[in-house]
């Protein structure tokens, strides 16, 4: 199958399939201790968040998704609008299709013609890496203006994809070399079975300045790859460390300097308020951002973040804290 055919299979199964981990997020396992005498007036609170020395409107990073279809012009297009109007970093889709096929750039170049001044991070799965030269990547950062590269580390989905990759080897040489050479930062994230404390500290000894866990709770990739497969195996649908525990487990030895996104099935502002309070310096979804757009498109991504936003000013009054670099540990306890 080609890539641009899987790529419009993902979305679609994304939107409509069956496609989350039975096992949640694990910010369950947490409460938020209320704070009956706030002392602040709603307006005073600011949710503003810095991530790489930005400064953003809101601690979300709108997680890579599209790109390298015809369809994915109008999604990129509405997301990279939403992007520039809120202030919010996102990423594009995996950019190996326009590797591919030069005519797939437009999907993805769209993103810096509608959002001239957002963050936008460009993105390659960790498995290409060997197979690409230099000027690969150059012409994946140049057709977006990239502010950051994302690295995505996918072995989950590329053994359950039919098609899929079956070699892992020389991608942690691949990104402490990009991270020496590349003018502009490297980000590694997971797609949703998350990084142990252990895969953190190589990566932020090869150069990684951002790591985005993508823990279970949200989209199981293993899921979305078996409703399009022929021979599912259902095994590993399940399998992945819960965002909460891949957080908690990194956040106990971090080394200084490394930032930390918490994302994988937050799916409101009471799991971002409890990944900033368990020590993210920002959060990211996927998931609820494409269901958004496809479903009610811009105006319907609008009214969710609306929504997000309020409840996440909500959540911080009713913890009686101004701003996020506030929110800690003590403003939780465990259930
Ligand atoms: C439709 C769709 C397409 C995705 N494509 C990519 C991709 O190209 N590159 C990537 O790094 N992650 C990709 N992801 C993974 C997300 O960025 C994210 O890490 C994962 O879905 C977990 O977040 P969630 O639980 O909020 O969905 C995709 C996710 C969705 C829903």
């Amino acid at each position: 199958m080609s890539i641009q055919n899987r790529k419009k299979d993902h979305v679609s199964l994304c939107v409509t399939g069956d496609v989350n981990y039975a096992k949640t997020n694990g910010f369950g396992q947490y409460d938020f201790i209320h704070n009956a005498l706030p002392e602040l007036a709603l307006n005073q609170i600011d949710v503003s968040a810095e991530l790489l020395g930005r400064s953003f409107a809101f601690p979300l990073f709108i997680s890579s998704m599209t790109g390298g279809y015809s369809g994915a012009v109008s999604v990129n297009e509405i997301i990279a609008e939403f992007c520039e109007a809120h202030q919010l970093p996102f990423g594009v889709g995996s950019q190996r299709a326009m590797l591919e096929r030069p005519d797939e750039r437009a999907s993805f170049s769209i993103a810096r013609k509608k959002a001239p001044t957002a963050f936008i991070a460009a993105n390659i799965g960790g498995c290409q890496l060997p197979q690409l030269s230099r000027t690969d990547i150059d012409l994946m950062l140049d057709v977006i203006e990239a502010d950051a590269l994302i690295i995505h580390l996918n072995p989950l989905q590329e053994l359950m994809q039919p098609e899929g990759d079956r070699d892992f080897r020389g991608i942690l040489g691949s990104i402490g070399e990009l991270c020496a050479n590349l003018t502009v930062p490297v980000i590694v994230k997971e797609t949703g079975a998350g990084i142990s404390a252990t895969v953190a500290a190589k990566l932020h000894q090869a150069g990684v300045r951002v790591i985005d866990i993508a823990g279970a709770g949200g989209t199981s990739w293993s899921k979305v790859e078996n409703a399009r497969s022929e021979k599912p195996n259902s095994l590993f649908d399940d399998w992945g460390i819960p965002t909460a525990d891949a957080l908690q487990m990194i956040q106990a030895s971090k080394p200084e300097g490394l930032e930390l996104i918490a994302s994988g099935g937050i799916k409101n502002s009471l799991d971002m308020a409890k990944a900033i309070c368990l020590g993210a310096d920002f959060t990211a979804a996927a998931q609820p951002v494409i269901r958004a757009v496809i479903e009610e498109g811009r105006d319907g991504l609008q009214r969710w973040f609306r929504e997000w936003e309020r409840d996440f000013r909500f959540v911080l009054c009713l913890l009686g804290v101004q701003n996020i670099r506030q929110l800690s540990q003590q403003y939780l306890r465990k259930k």
